[in-house]
């Protein structure tokens, strides 16, 4: 069983990534290191304390630091709204953040277990610190996987996907930390999409987790629907992180060299995948190409039912 830190920025698919690790028999969840993304840190923190509470997940979750490395901060209110995690409500909860900012927790969970995989489902701000803070936990991560970017066109510019253009620096320095990197990328977080059949599929299971999921995609669709004309479904992007780590042959992933354009122009934020090796670079990153998509919902199904 392999030991996982999960660094997010809750955001709608950032719960049910949390959801999916939190299943004690198939992963061991060692603590929760948030990030500033989707929303503020104030509020992904308070989204991630809620969402641990309500699941009853028994792990330390951390505050991150308010902005990127280098650029200005960015948000994602049009999809994931004004608190982060609009669509569901949750109770008032006494959980308290720990004592340790999410650097400090990333680097102690690393150096105290002997392997740890870090999960990355928000800007990559904490992990890439982290590396830099303490390069002696290197020696401790087993591999680094990541939601973002994307082989093919982005989502918040015509080359960048959210996560990578919420810290392009921060990305830079995961990639080039000379540690197995998987990327999971638009490409094919685009072929899961949360249909009305899916939402359907789900609330069959009617226990607390599928309320949370059906009530958090309502409004994560309606959302989507309204910021991208091509809407049949919202993209589910950050469980498949976790999902790929629960079934080693959902995803597909091809070795290649990607390198972050740093560039301030219109291409700033876009991974470079050579796919085809034109340029002769040594490979840093497993780049998903493919899911198996039922074989994804079949995860999510037995996730959400893993909960009374
Ligand atoms: C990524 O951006 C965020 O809005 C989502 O939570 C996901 O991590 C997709 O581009
Ligand atoms: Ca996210």
């Amino acid at each position: 069983m392999r030991n996982i830190i999960l660094d997010c920025d809750p955001g709608h698919d950032d719960a049910i990534a949390i959801l999916l690790a939190g299943q004690k028999e198939k992963i061991n969840l060692l603590g929760i290191s948030v990030v500033s993304g989707n929303q503020t840190i104030e509020k992904t923190t308070r989204n991630a304390l809620n969402l641990v509470s309500f699941l009853s997940i028994d792990v330390p979750v951390a505050m991150g630091y308010k902005d990127p490395l280098v650029r200005d901060r960015m948000i994602c209110e049009e999809i994931h709204g004004e608190s982060g995690l609009d669509g569901f409500t949750f109770p008032t909860y006494d959980k308290k953040i720990d004592a340790r900012n999410s650097v400090e927790l990333i680097t102690d969970l690393c150096l105290k277990n002997e392997k740890v995989t870090i999960v990355a489902t928000g800007p990559l701000t904490n992990v890439g610190l982290a590396l830099k803070f303490k390069p002696e936990i290197k020696k401790h991560i087993e591999e680094i996987i990541f939601m973002g970017g994307s082989l093919d066109n982005g989502n918040v510019s015509p080359a960048a996907e959210f996560n990578i253009l919420c810290d392009p620096e921060a990305s830079h320095i995961v990639l080039s930390s000379g540690l197995p990197v998987k990327m999971v990328g638009l490409n094919v977080t685009r072929k899961v999409l949360v249909t009305k059949e899916v939402i359907e599929r789900m609330a069959k299971i009617n226990n607390k987790a599928s309320d949370l999921f059906v009530k958090l995609m309502k409004v994560f669709n309606e959302n989507q629907a309204k910021t991208f004309s091509n809407f049949i479904g919202g993209p589910l992007h950050d469980p498949v992180t976790i999902a790929s780590l629960l079934d080693d042959d959902l995803v597909n992933y091809k070795h290649m060299n990607v390198t972050i354009d740093l560039s301030r122009g219109p291409s700033y934020g876009r991974t470079n995948c050579d796919v085809y090796d034109y340029l002769k670079q040594t490979p840093n990153c497993y780049v998903a190409m493919d899911i198996n998509v039922k074989r994804f919902w079949d995860i999510i199904e037995e996730g959400i039912s893993y909960y009374e």
